[in-house]
C-alpha cells in the first residue's frame, strides 16, 4: 500500500460550547468518559496501546479521488476519516460544482462543499491536458483506489478505461458510483431524487391519499457512497490475498432498492393476504397490486405512529414517535390512563388491536399531547415503552451527546469560519475519526506534486506553466 505522510492522527475539531441554548434529551445512561483521547465513542478501551497509538485503520491506503457532488463525495469522506490518504482531483479553476453550489458565505466554499470534503487534500488536474494526463498516470501508479462518480462513459472518455487503469497499476481497484446498473438506463445520468423514485422507496413513502414522497435523508447519494465504501473495503480485503485490484460497482437505484428492502418484503407478502400492520386494514381500505405508502406507520411488527404534543400548534417539530410494543402493553395503558384495556378483549392482544390503532394512538396523543416530547420521552422510558422525539435539526445542532462522541464536529475553515460537520458515524474502538475541514481548491496541488509524486522543483515550474494545474487564461483566450 502507497506510504502516507499523514501518519499521525491530527486532534479532531473539540467539541465547542454551543452558543445558544441546549435541548437536553432524557438520556437514562449518562455519557461515559472513554478512551485515550478523553471522548467517549461508546465503545470500550483498545486492549494495550492508547487509542489511537496503532494508527488509524486505513493508514496507508492512497485514494485517488476523483468524486463530486455528493454520492462519490460522501464514500471517500468516510475512507478519510478512517484513516485513508485521499487525493481529490478537481478541474482547475472551477472544482467540484457544489463548492459554488447553495453558498451562504459570499466567496467561500459552500456548506455542501465542506460537509462532503472534509480531511482530503485537494489538487487541481486539467485531465483532458496532456501534462495533466501524465500527472494523473503517475497518481493511478501510487494509490490504491481510484473512486469515481462521472457520468456514464465519461472516465473511459478520458482515456481512463478499467484495461488501462489495471494495466498502469494491476493493484489498483476502480470504484464508480452511477445511478443504475446495466440495462435499458445505464447511460442515464442521476441525482438524489431520481434514485429514490428508481429504486422503489419514493411510491412507498408518504400517506396513501398523497403523491408518492422523497425522502430527507439522502439514500440515494449518500446511501449509495456508503455502499461503495464498503465495496472497496471489501475489495482492499480480497486483494490481500489476491494481489489484483478489481472494479467495484454500485447503482444509485441498487443502493435505495437495498435500503427498501422491506418493502420487497411486503410486496411479496401481499400475495398471501393484506397488510395487517399498515394502517389501511385497520381501516377497512382494500389493498391494491403493489405495496402502498403507508405514511407513519412502523415498518416492523410493533405498530407505531407520530403523535402531537404540547406545543404543536405552533412548533412544527412538537412530535413524537411512538411505539405501542405488544411486551410493554399493560404499561401503555397504566400510564395513559386506560388501565381497563389490559383485559379488555377488543385491546388485550396485538391482533385485537390492530383493527383499532387508529383510536388507540388518538388515545395516546390525547395524552402526549399535554407534555413536551422531551416530557414524554423521560416518562415513557421510565417503562421501557419505546419513543423518540421528532427533532429538529436545530436541536441535533445544539444536542451535546452528540458532540460529544464526535458524530457532529464543529470545525474552522479559513475562508467561511466555524461550520458543524457530521463527523464519522461509525465507531471503531482502536482508530478514532480523523475529522478536518475541507480542502481549498488545489490547495495541495504542489505539495502532492513534489511529495507524493515526485516532481523536482523545476519539473513543477514547468508544470505550472504548462496549463495543466491552471485554469485557462480567459483573457489571453480572448486576445
Ligand atoms: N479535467 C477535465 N475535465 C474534467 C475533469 C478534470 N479534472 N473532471 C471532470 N471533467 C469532465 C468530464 O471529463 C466530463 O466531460 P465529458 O462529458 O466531456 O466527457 C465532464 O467534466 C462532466 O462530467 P459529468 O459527470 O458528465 O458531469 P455532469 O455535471 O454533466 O453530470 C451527474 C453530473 C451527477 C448527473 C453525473 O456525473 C452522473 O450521473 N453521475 C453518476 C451518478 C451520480 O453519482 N449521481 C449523484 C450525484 S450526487
Amino acid at each position: 500500500m502507497a506510504k502516507t505522510k499523514r501518519q499521525k492522527p491530527k486532534s479532531r475539531a473539540a467539541a465547542k460550547k454551543p452558543a445558544r441554548k441546549v435541548v437536553k434529551l432524557a438520556a437514562k445512561k449518562p455519557v461515559k468518559k472513554a478512551n485515550g483521547n478523553g471522548k467517549s465513542n461508546g465503545l470500550p478501551k483498545p486492549s494495550s496501546k492508547p487509542w489511537g497509538q496503532a494508527g488509524l485503520a486505513l493508514q496507508g491506503v492512497r485514494v485517488l479521488d476523483f468524486t463530486h457532488v455528493q454520492s462519490g463525495p460522501t464514500c471517500t469522506q468516510l475512507l478519510a476519516y478512517m484513516g485513508a490518504d485521499v487525493i481529490k482531483v478537481e478541474r482547475p479553476g472551477v472544482g467540484d460544482i457544489t463548492r459554488g453550489q447553495l453558498r451562504d458565505v459570499p466567496g467561500a466554499d459552500s456548506l455542501y462543499f465542506t460537509m462532503l470534503n472534509g480531511t482530503k487534500r485537494s489538487i487541481t488536474i486539467d485531465s483532458k491536458h496532456a501534462k495533466g494526463m501524465e500527472i494523473l498516470n503517475r497518481l493511478i501508479k501510487t494509490c490504491d483506489v481510484l473512486v469515481e462518480n462521472f457520468a456514464p462513459g465519461a472516465l473511459d472518455r478520458m482515456g481512463l478505461t478499467w484495461d488501462y487503469i489495471h494495466k498502469t497499476n494491476p493493484r489498483m481497484i476502480v470504484a464508480s458510483v452511477k445511478g443504475f446498473g446495466p440495462g435499458p438506463y445505464e447511460d442515464c445520468k442521476v441525482y438524489e431524487n431520481v434514485a429514490q423514485c428508481a429504486g422503489g422507496a419514493a411510491s412507498t413513502t408518504g400517506f396513501r391519499e398523497g403523491p408518492p414522497l422523497v425522502t430527507g435523508a439522502q439514500i440515494g447519494d449518500s446511501g449509495t457512497g456508503l455502499h461503495l465504501a464498503l465495496g472497496i473495503v471489501t475489495a482492499l480485503y480480497q486483494r490481500i490475498r489476491t494481489g489484483r485490484g478489481q472494479k467495484v460497482l454500485c447503482a444509485m437505484q441498487d443502493g435505495v432498492l437495498n435500503l427498501a428492502r422491506v418493502k420487497l418484503r411486503d410486496q411479496q407478502r401481499l400475495a398471501h393476504g393484506p397488510l395487517t400492520e399498515y394502517s389501511q386494514y385497520g381501516e377497512g381500505v382494500p389493498f391494491g397490486v403493489a405495496v402502498p405508502r403507508a405514511g407513519n406507520d412502523s415498518g416492523g411488527g410493533q405498530p407505531g405512529w407520530i403523535v402531537k404534543c404540547k406545543g404543536w400548534e405552533t412548533d412544527p417539530d412538537a412530535y413524537l414517535y411512538f411505539i405501542t410494543q405488544a411486551p410493554v402493553w399493560n404499561e401503555i395503558c397504566d400510564v395513559i390512563g386506560e388501565p381497563t384495556w389490559k383485559t379488555d378483549p377488543d385491546y388485550a392482544t396485538p391482533k385485537a388491536r390492530l383493527p383499532r390503532l387508529k383510536q388507540i394512538f388518538a388515545r395516546i396523543e390525547a395524552f402526549t399531547m399535554t407534555m413536551t416530547k422531551f416530557e414524554a420521552m423521560e416518562l415513557f422510558n421510565k417503562h421501557d415503552i419505546p419513543c423518540g422525539p421528532i427533532l429538529s435539526m436545530k436541536e441535533i445542532a445544539e444536542e451535546q451527546s452528540l458532540r460529544a462522541t464526535g458524530t457532529v464536529v464543529e470545525l474552522d475553515h479559513p475562508t467561511r469560519g466555524k461550520y458543524l460537520t457530521v463527523g464519522n458515524p461509525i465507531k471503531l474502538s482502536d482508530s478514532p475519526a480523523r475529522v478536518e475541514r475541507s480542502p481549498l481548491l488545489g490547495e495541495h496541488t504542489e505539495e502532492i506534486l513534489s511529495k507524493v509524486l515526485g516532481y523536482s522543483a523545476a519539473e513543477v515550474a514547468d508544470i505550472k506553466s504548462s496549463g495543466a494545474i491552471t485554469a485557462p487564461d480567459k483573457s489571453k483566450a480572448a486576445a
